[in-house]
This record gives structure tokens, C-alpha cells and sequence, in this order.
């Protein structure tokens, strides 16, 4: 059971109380583009700083290499965080330096900081397990006790996730207890029929949560850039597409495992197929065994499910009482490329039942495309994370939280 906040008899007035967050948010020229993961981490901080605790808010952003980048720079989600909370928010510009030492200390009751980047640390993420350890004890230091609530990085084990937590008494926040109760009823006794679509650049990356989900769920649709290494093990020449072919075995036998479980594998009947990879690339709608006999012969590139799939995916997906859905169906950031995802997106919203969204690139196409949020079951803050989940791995950053 997960030791959580929201259960814990703590009074938090005047404690210091470290909040290991997922504040990792995309970036473009400094501006973030989806502030989804700093909404999802506010009622957390809001009750910290309401029940009068000295809220020390901390968080890696992007992969830098332990050392200060920056262009991976917390700053300006420092200035995002102040304008959502509607509180200041101070901004240390290292982690355990002078700057964050003397802003811890001077935080007054129901005050916040957020140090910087985590990751330019090398202790942070070291395969060294002394000198994961030896950040996390610097880091303790600022803190009587931990939440933790970056719900997208606890499959890392890494300083702030894993060893901070041992050092100091630490809980759950609201958004991991919320993620965890969501990944639970998708993983135990999901209401029938259950549906997973996949989607997103790799099959390689969701290997493992098919390979999992087979004995558990009715069907599974596929799309996104992973489709086309699935269509070519069915024997179609998918031209210039996406393609693994080191995994094309692989696919094969998930075909045959799931003949074998009476798993229903939903395929596109059609694609859209592109001159090239470009916002405004000429493109023309075929049927899957046409894909390299477009104008564009082997050159042509799969960028979208076509209509008549994303119909089909669409009534798969409206008709099932659980769904869940990782990877977006093609290059929704092109509009000539998006309607499959749309199509997908607008499905969710219509299941009677429990619709969940996982995954950094499908939740930033939702918003990306103008759906309402509250329309969705839930959108996951975590890709990695909830993948690993419902692979059924240990996850080091919830295991540290288990009593
Ligand atoms: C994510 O974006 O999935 C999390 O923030 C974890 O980031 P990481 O994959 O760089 O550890």
C-alpha cells in the first residue's frame, strides 16, 4: 500500500517539505508549449503551502548531462508555476548551492521555492549508487520530509526518486495516488470490452506492454509510426515508411499469440501517404497494399491512418467500456496529418466507461487539437512511467512509497 499524503496524520505547519515533481514540460525557444505536467502538480503544492509547510519544490527537465545546460533550464517554469498558484514562487538557480541553500532558509510558512534543474547535478541520475546516494543526503538536508509526486519519473531511479525518499519520511502526493488508482483499474478487473490503441514512432518502445496487455485485454489497435513495421510483417511493401526490421519477428509472433488468446488485432485499411516529411507535403490516401505504388513510389512515406481507419478505430475505441491509449496515429503536429488522432481523441471522449490517455506526445496532441480535458477519463502525466506500469515492472520511485 502506498504510504500517501492525503492519509498521512502529519501537521505540515512550519515543516519543510521537499516535492520531488515532474515538472519536465516541452520547450520551445524558452516558451513551454504544454504546461499540462505544472497543472497536474499544483493541488499538491496548494495543500502543502495552505496547511503553512515551507514547500521546496524540485524537478529535472530534459536530459542534460549533470552538469548546468541552458537551454534545460527550470526558470521558466518558475515563472509558469508563480502565475498558476498565484503565490511567488522563488527561483534558485542551482540545486545545492549557496542560491538554494539560502532560499530554503528563508522561506517563510506556506512560502515556495523551486530549485533548479536536478539533472545538472551528476548525482542525480549516476549509475553510481554512492553518488546517488551522497546528492540525495545533500538534498535531504533542506527537507523534514518528502512528498513525492512526479508521477512520470518514478520508474527512474534516481536520487531525488528513489534514495531521497529512504532518507527522509516520505509520502505520495495527490497526482502519483491519482495515477496509481487509474493504472490499478486498468490493470485489475477492467470492465469488458477493454481496448488498448497504440500508436507513436517505435514498435520496440511498447514491446513489452503488448506483450502484457495480450492475456488482458479484447483488443488492440495500432497506428502512429509503429504501424507500418506491423503491416510490412503482414507482407506489405510500406515504401519510404517507418520501419523496424529487427522487429519484424517479433510482431509476427504477437500475431500468433494473439490468434491464440482471441485478442483482436485492429489494423488500418488505409494510410496517407506523403511526398515527404513537411508540414505542406503532397500526399495521397491509398489502401494499405497500395503504400508504395502512390505517385511518390518507394520514396512515399505513411504520415496518417486515412479516414476510412480512422472511422473503424473510432467505433472500436466509442464501443469499449476501458481504453487505454498511448502514441498519437500520425504527425498530428502537421494538420494534413492529424485527422487519425483527432478521429481516436474524439472517440475517447465518447466511451461509457473509463478512457484513459497516457503519455507525453497523446496528451500534448489533445490539447494540441483543442479537446476539452475534463472530457477524458484521465490523462496521464506519464509515458514511460504508466508503460512500465502496465508492463508490470517495479517501478523503484513507487516501491520506495510501499509499506
Ligand atoms: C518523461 O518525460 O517521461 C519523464 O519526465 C521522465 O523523463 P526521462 O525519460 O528523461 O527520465
Amino acid at each position: 500500500m502506498l504510504r500517501s499524503l492525503s492519509a498521512a496524520s502529519e501537521d505540515l505547519s512550519g515543516k519543510r517539505v521537499i516535492v520531488r515533481c515532474d515538472l519536465n514540460v516541452p520547450l520551445k525557444d524558452g516558451e513551454i508549449t504544454d504546461d499540462g505536467r505544472i497543472r497536474a502538480s499544483l493541488p499538491t503544492i496548494k495543500r502543502l503551502s495552505d496547511a503553512g509547510a515551507k514547500v521546496i519544490v524540485v524537478s529535472h527537465l530534459g536530459r542534460p548531462e549533470g552538469a548546468p545546460d541552458e537551454k534545460y533550464s527550470l526558470a521558466p517554469v518558475a515563472t509558469r508555476l508563480e502565475q498558476l498558484l498565484g503565490q511567488p514562487v522563488v527561483f534558485a538557480a542551482d540545486t545545492v548551492g549557496a542560491q538554494a541553500k539560502a532560499a530554503t532558509k528563508l522561506l517563510d510558512n506556506g512560502g515556495v521555492v523551486l530549485l533548479e534543474n536536478l539533472r545538472f547535478n551528476p548525482g542525480e541520475a549516476s549509475k553510481d549508487d554512492a553518488e546517488r546516494q551522497a546528492f540525495a543526503e545533500q538534498l535531504a538536508a533542506y527537507g523534514d520530509l518528502l512528498v513525492s509526486n512526479g508521477f512520470g519519473v518514478v520508474h527512474r531511479k534516481q536520487a531525488s526518486v528513489y534514495e531521497l525518499a529512504k532518507l527522509l519520511p516520505s509520502y505520495a502526493g495527490d497526482l502519483v495516488e491519482l495515477e496509481v488508482s487509474v493504472l490499478e483499474r486498468l490493470t485489475d478487473n477492467a470492465e469488458r470490452p477493454y481496448t488498448v490503441v497504440l500508436g507513436g514512432a517505435k514498435v520496440s518502445d511498447k514491446l513489452g506492454v503488448i506483450e502484457h496487455l495480450l492475456p488482458r485485454v479484447d483488443k488492440i489497435v495500432i497506428g502512429g509510426g509503429m504501424v507500418f513495421t506491423v503491416l510490412a510483417a503482414q507482407g506489405h511493401d510500406v515504401a519510404g515508411s517507418l520501419l523496424e526490421t529487427d522487429q519484424l519477428e517479433v510482431v509476427r509472433n504477437f500475431f500468433a499469440q494473439a490468434a491464440e488468446l482471441g485478442v483482436e488485432i485492429v489494423l488500418p485499411t488505409d494510410i496517407v501517404v506523403a511526398s515527404g516529411f513537411s508540414a505542406d507535403a503532397d500526399h495521397e490516401t491509398v489502401s494499405v497494399d497500395q503504400i508504395a505504388n502512390t505517385r511518390f513510389g518507394a520514396s512515399g512515406m505513411g504520415l496518417d491512418i486515412g479516414p476510412e481507419s480512422g472511422s473503424r478505430f473510432a467505433e472500436v475505441v466509442s464501443s469499449s467500456k476501458t481504453v487505454f491509449w498511448n502514441g498519437p496515429m500520425g504527425v498530428f503536429e502537421f494538420a494534413n496529418f492529424a485527422s487519425g488522432t483527432r478521429a481516436v481523441a474524439q472517440a475517447l471522449t465518447e466511451v461509457q466507461g473509463l478512457a484513459v490517455v497516457g503519455g507525453g506526445d497523446s496528451a500534448a496532441a489533445v490539447r494540441a487539437l483543442g479537446f476539452d480535458e475534463a472530457s477524458f477519463g484521465h490523462i496521464s502525466t506519464g509515458g514511460g512511467a504508466s508503460l512500465e506500469y502496465l508492463e508490470g515492472k517495479s517501478l523503484p520511485g513507487l516501491e520506495v512509497l510501499n509499506d
